[in-house]
């Protein structure tokens, strides 16, 4: 069809540059309600990843604190003189009282054993005449001694124990059977190890021999010969030539896991030692001291707790400690304590020895025990 100038179809110059410019700002605006949206897109999905990630880390954050809920913040901790060790008739007898003690301590989840000398070498003058270590300290160390051998694991004891006559019959003794102390093929969270001599590429892990069939990688470099707790990987890759996992502090497996995990020994050179070295730094904050002159365990309420030491003397009882220890000042052993306790009222011996009265003890303390940390203790 023609129109009135004969062109056909044609419009105006002037319409055709308003068309033109109402079609690029219907683009321009089009385009701007298109990056509108888009941004609104992207704006949700930022959304979405961010709750996405803060619901991932309040699951995460939800699982510790049901692990350390699990877990067993307190400890306990028992000190004993190894004069006791003199107390036995043969070599063969001294091994087997110092394994009583360790079976009792591992019977009873005992986390620490202080081993001190009743006879206070720690004098702080150097007047007088030295006599050597002699028998008594020798009772000292090999006690302590036999108490680290039953306590490590068996695959682990040809790395830390080389022969020595202290553990001449530890051997023989019986074993202790605690939860750290696996068999080959045994499934577990944790497992002691120690570390290899064996070169690993740079930015891996060292080597560990955690008493299985395959070796572990762990996530650190590590001095060999080191032992070191171990949490293993999961889930396992059974075709794997090793298997991996982490270095964890060997406190892990109790307070974030609530296993035994085992003791460790100490040796205090007199009395007042077992308190001044205490490796807690808060210190114990519950102290026990034991004795047939103690107030009846059966009617003690014991406070909560983090940190609970039991005390025990030897064949002279805990004033034979007292008596010679030149750090303390007083002669009644019961001041030393928060609480001083028969733990076997009408006993029916004349004297219950010291490894007796360990059992007897941590029996008769424990349903104590189990009151006091039923409410944990905020430190
Ligand atoms: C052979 S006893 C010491 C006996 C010593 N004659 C005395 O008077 O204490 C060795 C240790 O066993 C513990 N013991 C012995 N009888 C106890 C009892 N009835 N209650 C709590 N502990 C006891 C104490 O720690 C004591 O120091």
């Amino acid at each position: 069809m023609a129109d009135s100038d004969g062109g056909v179809g044609k419009r105006p110059r002037g319409a055709q540059v308003e068309d033109r410019k109402v079609d690029w700002r219907r683009w321009k605006q089009e385009r701007k309600a298109e990056t509108k949206k888009w941004k609104e897109i992207k704006l949700l999905k930022k959304l979405e990843k961010q709750r996405m990630r803060e619901q991932a880390e309040q699951e995460a954050q939800t699982q510790e604190e049901q692990k350390e809920e699990r877990g067993r913040p307190h400890t306990l901790s028992v000190a004993l003189p190894g004069s006791i060790l003199n107390n036995a008739q043969s070599p063969a007898l001294r091994s087997y009282l110092a394994g009583q003690i360790a079976r009792a301590c591992a019977i009873f989840c005992v986390d620490e054993i202080v081993v001190f000398d009743e006879h206070g070498e720690d004098v702080k003058s150097v007047e007088g005449d030295f006599e050597g270590i002699g028998k008594k300290g020798k009772a000292c160390v090999q006690l302590a001694r036999i108490l680290q051998y039953l306590e490590c694991p068996q695959y682990l004891r040809k790395s830390f124990f080389p022969k020595h006559e202290d553990l001449q019959f530890a051997g023989l003794l019986n074993p202790l059977d605690s939860p750290h102390h696996m068999r080959m093929d045994e499934d577990s969270e944790y497992r002691e190890g120690v570390v290899l001599d064996r070169p690993t590429k740079p930015g891996r892990g060292s080597f560990v021999n955690c008493g299985m069939r395959k070796e572990v990688q762990i996530d650190k470099q590590l001095n060999p010969g080191l032992r070191v707790t171990v949490r293993l990987k999961e889930p396992q890759n059974p075709e794997a030539k090793v298997r991996k996992g982490t270095v964890v502090s060997s406190q892990h497996p109790r307070a974030v896991s609530g296993l035994y995990w085992g003791y460790s020994v100490r040796l205090a050179s007199c009395l007042s030692a077992v308190f001044s070295e205490c490796p807690f730094k808060e210190g114990y904050d519950l102290s026990i001291g034991t004795s047939e002159r103690g107030s009846s365990v059966d009617q003690v309420t014991l406070p909560s707790f983090r940190h609970a030491l039991v005390v025990f003397g030897g064949l002279e009882g805990l004033e034979a400690g007292v008596d010679v220890d030149p750090n303390l000042e007083v002669t009644d052993p019961s001041v030393l304590f928060d609480f001083y306790l028969n733990t076997c009222p009408s006993q029916g011996s004349r004297t219950i020895r010291t490894e007796e009265a360990l059992l007897i003890s941590l029996s008769a303390l424990r349903p104590h025990i189990e009151e006091a940390v039923k409410t944990p203790k905020d430190s």
